[in-house]
């Protein structure tokens, strides 16, 4: 079951509840996947695109204004993944979201949580 686990929590609600948005595109899309729903899926992984897209803009805009020391690196990984969900997009057009497309989304997005977001957690807790 993909869904959001307060594992993942930040401690930013701000930032918590569009991870959890995030995780329920993920699951839309899953379900669109499994019942092979060609122009769900393709709204699914367009909404995941843009939602993902406005939160990666979000998050960046509160890390630069925090100061935070990662950000670069950050920003790099967003970019990468921005890439490649465009290119997922893309193919979704002539073709139906594949199993192994929802595995590749959630598994970058719940490691890009637990690790790379969770390192900024404390960072956003600092008195400044
Ligand atoms: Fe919440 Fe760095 O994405």
């Amino acid at each position: 079951m993909i869904e959001w686990t307060p594992a993942l929590s930040t401690g930013n609600e701000l930032l918590d509840e569009q991870h959890k948005a995030i995780f329920r595109w993920l699951a839309e899309l899953d379900s669109a996947a499994a019942q092979e729903r060609t122009l769900f899926g393709a709204y699914a992984i367009t909404r995941l695109k843009n939602y993902t897209r406005s939160h990666f803009a979000a998050e960046e805009a509160l890390l630069k204004a925090t100061g935070y020391p990662g950000l670069e690196e950050h920003m790099a990984e967003h970019e990468t993944f921005r890439a490649r969900l465009a290119e997922l997009h893309l193919k979704s057009i002539g073709e139906d979201i594949s199993a192994d497309t929802v595995k590749f989304l959630t598994d970058w997005l719940t490691n890009h949580i637990a690790r790379s977001d969770m390192a900024y957690a404390p960072y956003l807790k600092k008195p400044r």
